[in-house]
């Protein structure tokens, strides 16, 4: 379907509350797609609370679809959660976490769409840039941000990313 067709029967919007079991089951499709279908242990209770309450600690964009004939309620297939983080060398940049476009969806410029306005709101809120981890076997994904002019940081700045789990935070949090 060429592209001015589908841009009409799509709109991108901030996420509200009552999105989160929709948001939930895209999270879930991007874990399995990402081969650990099994890791997201959140339910809608905490994305609720941790999206929408006194300290939201995520934002989340949502694409919808609306099909005007069947007047059915708008679909959501397509999300980007992001928050903001802090580099003590240029300041705020924007942490892209998850996007991810249903299947059936994909190639509609629904992720273009997402990735504009997420640029809109960086350079809105100061941000110097956006940063986001892409798994090594994930080549589409790749090459889809590296048309847009994405740098891989791992080749070309050497940098690793590293984890303590909540084991390693216990124990050194008792001082051994
Ligand atoms: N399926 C996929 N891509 C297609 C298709 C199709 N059926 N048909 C055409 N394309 C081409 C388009 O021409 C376009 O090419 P371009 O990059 O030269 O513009 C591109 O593929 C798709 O562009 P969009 O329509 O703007 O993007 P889309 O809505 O398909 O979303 C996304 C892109 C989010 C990467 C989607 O492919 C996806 O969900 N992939 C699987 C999950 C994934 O890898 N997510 C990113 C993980 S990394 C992270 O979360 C930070």
């Amino acid at each position: 379907m060429a592209h001015s067709d589908t841009l009409s029967r799509f709109r991108v919007r901030p996420a509200e509350p009552q999105d989160c079991p929709e948001i939930l089951r895209l999270i879930k499709e991007l874990a399995a797609y990402e081969n650990m279908p099994d890791a997201v242990q959140l339910t809608e209770e905490d994305l609720v609370r941790d999206g929408f309450g006194s300290q939201p600690y995520f934002q989340c964009l949502v694409a919808e679809v609306v099909d005007g004939e069947k007047q059915e309620e708008p679909k959501i297939v397509g999300f980007a959660m992001y928050y903001y983080t802090y580099d003590p060398w240029i300041g705020k940049l924007l942490y892209l976490e998850d996007f991810y476009v249903m299947d059936d969806y994909r190639g509609w410029g629904i992720g273009t769409e997402l990735l504009k306005k997420l640029s809109q709101i960086a350079l809105d809120t100061n941000c110097g840039c956006m940063h986001f981890l892409v798994v090594v076997w994930n080549k589409p994904s790749i090459e889809y941000y590296m048309r847009r002019g994405a740098s891989d940081l791992s080749t070309e700045e050497g940098w690793h990313l590293f984890r303590f789990d909540k084991e390693n935070l216990l124990r050194m949090a008792m001082g051994e």
